[in-house]
């Protein structure tokens, strides 16, 4: 069965953008990061894309896969090869494209920065429930591949943080270990603008890791109301 791939390029030498189109044999098991690194080893050395660990961990490999953010070392392409139609690979949307696939970041790391995303005052020793333990956990899941931030529509917005961050916040005002809960809240809500959330659901439907960002912002929002004090 043959896959067909077009796949977004972009020169920073020249400037020149567009799509190049390739057809490869699809193979059992194959993943859109196998497509790209086997165009890459047979047909085109110049392909540029980022991956890592190829096991859905790292988050570095997400495309954007017929105008949906995934994890391309996860993403099949079995289902799309039976299709028989062309697929589309594109970069990550909102964010500045370095070369052909490879997007800069440099955005969400200064953004981690600014809502300090480390416990700011830790205080040794203390027990964390079971119950929260599973809640830290399932924020702490994130793996920073962008797909919500980018498919989020919100984002768009210069000072809206971005349901990546906001699964952050969450992660940190939920860990009993942070004393700092009023700043994270206050930061979130001040400067994060989280009341700008559309409550879409936009980043739970792309997250690879179900860590449920829209879900956090409404749990965030509770919190704000003072419904989450049990939960501190
Ligand atoms: S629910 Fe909120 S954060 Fe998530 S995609 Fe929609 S606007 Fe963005
Ligand atoms: S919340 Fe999910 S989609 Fe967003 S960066 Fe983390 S793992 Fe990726
Ligand atoms: S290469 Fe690490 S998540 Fe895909």
């Amino acid at each position: 069965m043959k896959l067909r791939l077009k796949v977004f390029r972009y020169d920073p030498a020249t400037g020149k953008e567009g799509y190049d189109t390739f057809e490869l044999r699809c193979e059992e098991g194959m993943t859109f990061l196998s497509a790209l690194q086997k165009i890459k080893e047979e047909m085109d050395p110049t392909l540029t894309f980022r991956h890592f660990c190829r096991a859905g961990i790292c988050g570095t490999c997400t495309v954007y896969i017929n105008s949906f953010p995934k994890l391309a070392c996860r993403e099949q392409v079995l289902p799309y090869a039976l299709t028989g139609k062309e697929v589309v690979l594109e970069p990550l949307d909102k964010f500045p494209v370095i070369k052909d696939l490879a997007v800069d970041h440099d955005s969400v790391i200064l953004k981690l920065k600014e809502f300090r995303s480390w416990i700011q005052d830790f205080k040794g020793d203390v027990r964390i429930p079971p119950e929260i333990s599973l809640r830290v956990e399932k924020a702490a899941d994130c793996i920073l591949c962008s797909a919500c931030q980018s498919y989020c529509p919100q984002v768009l917005e210069e000072d809206y943080a971005g349901p990546l961050i906001f699964a952050k916040i969450y992660r940190f005002l939920e860990d009993p270990r942070e004393t700092c809960k009023d700043i994270r809240l206050t930061d979130a809500v001040r400067e994060g603008r989280l009341y700008h959330c559309l409550s879409c659901n936009k980043c739970n439907n792309v997250c690879p890791k179900e860590v449920e960002p829209a879900t956090l912002i409404r749990e965030l929002m509770t919190y704000i109301r003072g419904d989450g004090e049990e939960n501190s």
